[in-house]
């Protein structure tokens, strides 16, 4: 199938084969006045490597899966930016010597449009109504979130591929958005340097100027990930828009591998900055007074919750006791990101809950090695790399999390774009019927804004409030006229709810995806509220006090146009 990501006219595009100058490499020249050259895509390819050069130096790097056999879809490439400047584009191919080269059907596909990118979303059925999404290539963990009170802007940017819908060449995109629902696509904020590719990290506004980068700068600390994973800085002057590299990077590097994923808050307790740090199984804080300079605190997690995989993208924040106004009762909390051992396979995010002094987190939870014990802020399979906005209105802790897991993440049937994120969600506190303290997870006011008018018949997006007898089981389907379903149970009994979906859609492109997860209620209750954010590949549930929170995918050929609820009633609302 040919898709064009974005729309830019075609019709006036120049043709541009290449030259093979050996086996493996070939070689076009343009100029970086010609606009955008948009390259095929075959996403069961390799990638090839891609130099851009002008003056006989290397100006940027990309891998891109070039289309041999047929195309997918196509990706911009912006010669643009590199002004009027004479360019020389290598395409370094790695196929057997046997095959032979210049019969690859992307030497005549490529193109030059002379034109502005425009980027604007497809219409793939997919694609989510209110979801944040990229326009097109692949998005993973959000990154760097801060609410800016003077423009009133959420921003958001995001680990993204602008060459290919699959994890690779990893750039922060950038997303803001006024209301937490209808989100704008920005230009690209981070891009790789020569210390490497852009990984997860987290901005925060340097209102003391401490870094000395200027008033008010936006910094940016993410890993740079190349020969080894190291922590580097990048800042903004216009709010957030254009990012400029740190001359002193990397600011901080260690010799394990995995060595990522920094988030730095204002420490108040010690009037500094904090950095937690994902290092292979556990976090590690680190202190410093300018950014720059970085000294080592302590360590958590040995022993503690689940450790069935690599521990990435730790947040460690204050949350408030949900007991109402006036309690003033907090702790604080870590969340830790895992990959894989997520109670339904592959990626989760597990927290803990404790308290931290400045210096050491302590959770006041024993140790558990058996990861039984493990809390999940999430009892979907699609629902990981969550981290929360810094600088929220009124205290609040308001969290995003990437809706897909890495075991089936790059082969989603969403082309030509991979991922999306959840709905915002506040978090806070209460107590299970255990006496135990657990992070309530319930959407944000602004994702309930979402409800328009109560209807009779289930919209292709929609919210659904369900009451729920507690004395009885209940079984809620959705379902359309293709046979295709999702039954949620919520069982009296067992105090469990749970969602099949199995016979959900297409379930075809992994073995990983078919399943049945499981959330318990953690606090009985004779009525449960149970609030279903629908959207066009997502299900998100909630429990109506936050007890619990399940966030699944599902690729149902046509949109549900049915719900049935045995055990309860339904409020359907259409999306305003
Ligand atoms: C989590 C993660 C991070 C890393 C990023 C790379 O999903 O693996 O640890 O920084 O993705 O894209």
């Amino acid at each position: 199938m040919m898709m064009c990501v974005a729309a830019v006219l075609v019709s006036c595009s120049t043709s541009t084969a290449p030259k093979h100058t050996c086996t493996q490499v070939s070689v076009l020249r343009a100029n970086g006045s010609d606009g955008v050259l948009w390259l095929p895509v075959q996403e069961s390819m390799g990638e090839a490597n891609i130099r851009i050069l002008a003056d006989n130096n290397q100006l940027e790097f990309i891998r891109v899966r070039l289309a041999k056999d047929s195309i997918d879809y196509f990706v911009p490439y912006e010669l643009s930016r590199w002004g009027g400047r004479d360019l020389v584009i290598e395409f370094r191919t790695w196929l057997p010597d046997t095959v032979r080269r210049d019969k690859m059907v992307c030497w005549e596909a490529i193109r030059i449009t002379n034109d502005e990118l425009k980027i604007t979303n497809d219409d793939s059925p997919y694609r989510s109504l209110y979801h944040q999404t990229p326009a097109y290539g692949w998005m993973n963990d959000p990154n760097g979130m801060y609410y800016d009170e003077a423009s009133g802007l959420w921003h958001l940017y995001y680990q993204h591929n602008p060459y290919g819908a699959m994890w690779g060449n990893m750039h922060w995109a950038h997303s803001t958005s006024r209301d937490l629902l209808h989100w704008e696509h920005q230009p690209i904020a981070i891009r790789p340097t020569a210390l490497g590719t852009i990984f997860s990290g987290s901005c925060d506004i340097d209102r003391n100027n401490t870094a000395g980068f200027g008033e008010n700068a936006v910094v940016a600390l993410f890993t740079s990930d190349g020969e080894s994973q190291k922590q580097a800085i990048a800042y903004s002057l216009d709010g957030g828009q254009t990012f400029t590299h740190y001359a002193g990077n990397p600011v901080l590097t260690d010799t394990i591998a995995d060595f990522r994923d920094p988030k730095v808050f204002r420490d108040t307790i010690t009037n500094r900055w904090v950095m937690a740090l994902a290092c292979q199984q556990e976090v590690r804080f680190y202190a410093s007074e300018n950014l720059k300079d970085w000294t080592y605190l302590s360590r958590f997690g040995e022993g503690y919750g689940c450790h069935d995989g690599v521990w990435e993208c730790p947040d460690l924040i204050k949350v408030q006791s949900d007991k109402g106004q006036g309690t003033k009762e907090s702790k604080w909390v870590l969340l830790v990101n895992i990959n894989p051992g997520g109670p339904f396979g592959g990626s989760a995010t597990q927290y803990f809950v404790g308290d931290w002094d400045g210096k050491e987190f302590k959770c006041e939870n024993s140790k558990c090695e058996n990861g039984q014990k493990t809390k999940w802020l999430d009892y979907g399979k699609d629902h990981y790399a969550t981290v929360t906005w810094h600088n929220a209105p009124d205290n609040r802790v308001v969290a995003i999390g990437w809706m897909s897991n890495w075991q089936y993440a790059n082969q989603l049937p969403t082309l030509p774009f991979r991922s999306q994120n959840t709905i915002a969600r506040d978090l806070s506190l209460y107590i299970d019927d255990a006496g135990e303290y657990r992070v309530a997870v319930k959407p944000s006011p602004e994702s309930m804004a979402l409800r328009g008018e109560v209807v009779n018949n289930l919209p292709d997006a929609a919210v659904v409030e369900l009451t729920l007898d507690g004395k009885q089981d209940a079984l809620i389907t959705l379902a359309n006229d293709k046979g295709e379903k999702v039954v949620m149970t919520l069982d009296v009994h067992r105090q469990t709810f749970s969602m099949d979906r199995t016979a959900a859609g297409d379930c075809s492109f992994s073995p990983d995806f078919a399943a049945v997860t499981t959330a318990p209620l953690f606090v009985k209750r004779d009525m449960y509220h149970v609030t279903l954010f629908i959207d066009h590949c997502s299900i998100e549930a909630f429990d109506g006090e936050g007890a619990w929170a399940m966030t699944n995918l599902v690729f149902p050929s046509e949109p549900y146009n049915r719900l049935d609820v045995q055990g309860g009633e339904a409020k359907i609302y259409n999306i305003r």
